[in-house]
């Protein structure tokens, strides 16, 4: 069986009704279901969702999944409250519009999210119900967030995309909804994170951040050592399909229709679906005020206003059904002559061919939504102007607007804006219009719908990749195994070990970090042994060290290198060191406490730490970046080091490391087995100064000069354990 890709989405590219004992499938509207038509017909790819209805009768079922399979099709059936409570419920009258900013849409209710898991649940059966091993699962949109956490629990090793096709809002309006973090560990079992702008990705990132705890580097979260990528891939249009349309023999006819009626008019052209969230109100506001500013355009101009049915079950939806209705009523009833209406409105939808011919033949497009993950309709509208005549006006709150530049952007808000824009468009001079649209339809010949997939594929298989090399490195199974074997087999070992976040898990807790029963116990196994030269290696202060491990028959390395002490033996400075330098640099760390609440500063022997930890995790990173490039440049000149580690900032001499105090221990040319096991930056030059035939080991994923890595500090105790005799 070949590699497949599961597309995934609430809604099937096709949707079924029941009409008169008869079922009758049409492409289903939306940018989801048209942008991504053209691929899951590919080999034996398969689309999974919801056809559309709830009503069936069991041989509908059947006969559904039948035909539906002949198109690479599997369906998801809902029931009558699935779709209340799931569909129109917590996915519509919470995500949606607290995802597009309208909070006071959002209504926060238990029964619907128990409905959003349960069906999510659903979703994730008919998935593991097709899936084989190495297919790919390419999960969509926000009715579907819990989905790629699901699947990851059954499939651990499968390959989960995520696309979220709606814009992600910002940490205050996400951090109202009460259920933020199972909707972010929802996401977060992809392999995959993508949206559609860089600031869906922002505001994701902080959230995650801010919500749950896991930074990240370059858009890549590590949590329990699984690697996730998150991106922006602006999605495309199936930019030849728009652009050959326009030639059909059924575009031609329609335009040849439309053009009797509208022949000495200008057509301005305004496609949605029925959503508060496309500003459809304010464009028909603007509409009036500009015939009552620039009368003469009356008799001159239409707006063609196409509304397709959506959500109407949704209150909401049905409200702006109403106001709408009620507002093209009133402007026609307020300039209409017998020959002219200023609206031609219609609240259905367009064939494809219909949809071709108006976008060929508008003069403008007037598309001004309030908030848009994308919007497709403009791409559609200039892939559309074979002779590149036609003036875009968009919102600068779609997501396209980041690549539609040169299309006429304005603020959907400002209604004079848009009346000015209406004005500039239909007076544009031929020249300019052409100009700008060849450079729009440049970008949406280049980045098609097509390379979008592409890029979004190729990106998930590095992030496949990348996880592989790191599961390579990884102390598990043989490779764990085959240690121990060594260490049994050598006569004289040595090891250096890092404490925090090594031999300990970090905890917020002072009180838990110090030694537990389980680990004094490997370590008085490991120290008993004649064989074994066991040495702590940290950059806790030596009374800490002392007082916890000072008992035991083990070296100590105290502050990253300043205190060696010997088992038995009083500790000793390894150098004589300047720390003239303290008094200055305490005072830029005092600033820094008076302007973070929560951070504080550590006086050791021989540097300084400023801790963040109990500060707000993201100011704490924003004072900590500003922190180090003004540390960096203050102590240029001096043999001064910053030094980064778990929320704190170490400054010290730059002479001293772990690395240049571990090699006080590796004269001995007899060890026949070293090993030196750390988690952070300093445990760094621990790893460097060690001698080839040694096991250099990072806890966690992070980049590493040492040759492996292992999971967490059970993982190493586990390790050590199987040293034990
Ligand atoms: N569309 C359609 N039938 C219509 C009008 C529009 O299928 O009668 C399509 C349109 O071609 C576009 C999609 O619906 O591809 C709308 O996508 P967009 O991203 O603009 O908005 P969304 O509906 O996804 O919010
Ligand atoms: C937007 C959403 C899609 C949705 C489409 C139509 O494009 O991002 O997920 O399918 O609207 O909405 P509907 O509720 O009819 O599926």
């Amino acid at each position: 069986m070949s590699k497949k890709v599961l597309i995934v989405s609430n809604r099937l590219p096709v949707t079924i009704q029941h009409i008169e004992n008869k079922l009758h499938f049409h492409p289903s509207a939306g940018g989801l279901a048209t942008g991504l038509g053209s691929i899951y017909k590919k080999g034996n790819n398969l689309w999974i969702g919801w056809p559309g209805f709830h009503d069936y009768a069991e041989s509908d079922k059947e006969n559904i999944t039948s035909q539906l399979a002949n198109d690479n099709m599997a369906p998801v059936f809902l029931s009558k409250k699935d779709i209340r409570d799931y569909y129109e419920g917590f996915s519509n009258k919470t995500i949606w519009p607290l995802f597009h900013y309208f909070t006071e849409y959002a209504t926060y209710d238990k029964g619907l999210w128990d409905a959003y898991v349960r069906v999510n649940k659903k979703f994730c059966d008919a998935i593991l119900h097709h899936a084989n091993d190495g297919d790919v699962i390419w999960i969509h949109d926000y009715q579907l967030l819990l989905l790629p956490s699901m699947v990851r629990e059954k499939l651990p090793n499968a390959t989960i995309g995520f696309f979220q096709h709606i814009p992600f809002p910002s940490f205050e309006i996400f951090r109202l909804m009460p259920w933020r973090e199972q909707i972010l560990e929802g996401m977060l079992g992809s392999d995959l994170i993508g949206f559609h702008t860089y600031d869906d990705m922002r505001h994701f990132l902080s959230s995650v951040n801010r919500i749950l705890g896991h930074g990240n580097t370059m858009g890549q979260i590590r949590i329990n050592n699984r690697l996730i990528g998150v991106d922006a891939f602006p999605m495309g249009i199936d930019y030849d399909k728009y652009a050959k349309a326009t030639h059909a023999p059924e575009t031609i006819d329609k335009l040849k229709r439309y053009f009797k009626i509208l022949s000495n008019q200008k057509v301005v052209l305004s496609i949605d679906r029925l959503d508060y969230s496309k500003g459809i109100k304010q464009r028909l506001q603007a509409f009036d005020i500009f015939l009552e500013k620039y009368p003469e355009y009356i008799g001159k101009v239409s707006l063609i206003l196409i509304v397709v049915p959506s959500r109407v079950k949704v209150e909401q939806y049905n409200q702006l059904k109403n106001e709408i209705d009620t507002l093209v009523g009133a402007l026609n009833g307020k300039y209409s002559r017998i020959d002219w209406n200023p609206i031609h409105y219609f609240y259905r939808s367009f064939s494809f061919h219909s949809l071709s011919a108006l976008y060929s033949s508008a003069e403008v497009a007037l598309i001004t939504p309030l908030r848009d993950g994308m919007n497709l309709v403009c791409k559609e509208y200039i892939a559309s102007k074979l002779d590149k005549k036609g003036v875009l006006i968009l919102s600068e709150m779609a997501g396209s607007a980041k690549e539609m530049s040169e299309a006429i952007l304005i603020n959907p808000n400002d209604i004079d804006q848009i009346v000015n824009a209406m004005h500039q468009a239909l007076e544009m001079p031929e020249a300019e219009q052409i100009a700008r649209n060849e450079e729009m339809q440049e970008k949406l010949k280049r980045y098609n719908i097509h390379r979008w997939v592409e890029v979004f594929f190729e990106q998930l298989d590095f992030i496949k990749r990348k996880q592989k090399d790191l599961n390579m490195k990884m102390v598990t199974g043989k490779t764990a195994d085959l240690i121990i074997e060594k260490y049994k087999k050598s006569k004289e070992r040595i090891l250096f070990l890092d404490y925090d976040g090594t031999l300990k898990g970090f905890s917020s807790n002072p009180k838990a970090v110090s030694p537990d029963k389980e680990l004094l116990s490997i370590l008085e196994n490991l120290t008993a042994n004649p064989k074994n030269k066991v040495i702590i290696i940290s950059g806790r202060d030596k009374g800490t060290l002392g007082e916890w491990l000072g008992h035991l028959n083990l070296d100590l390395i105290a502050e990253h290198g300043v205190w060696l002490k010997e088992s038995g033996k009083k500790w000793i400075m390894i150098d004589n060191i300047d720390q003239t330098w303290k008094k200055e640099i305490r005072h830029i760390l005092e600033l820094y406490v008076d302007r973070t609440p929560g951070s504080f500063i550590e006086d050791k022997d021989y540097s300084l730490v400023w801790h963040y930890r109990k500060a707000d995790t993201d100011f704490g990173e924003l004072r900590a970046r500003e922190l180090l490039s003004n540390l960096n440049y203050l102590i240029a000149n001096m043999d001064l080091q910053t030094m980064e580690g778990n929320k704190v900032i170490e400054i010290k001499n730059r002479a001293i490391n772990k690395g240049k105090a571990a090699r006080k221990w590796l004269n001995n040319t007899e060890n026949d087995f070293i090993i030196a096991i750390g988690d952070d930056v300093t445990d760094e030059d621990t790893f460097k100064a060690m001698p080839e035939n040694a096991f250099t080991i990072k806890v966690g994923l992070t980049a590493s000069v040492a040759r492996l890595n292992i999971k967490s500090s059970d993982e190493v105790r586990n390790l050590l354990k199987g040293f034990m005799e």
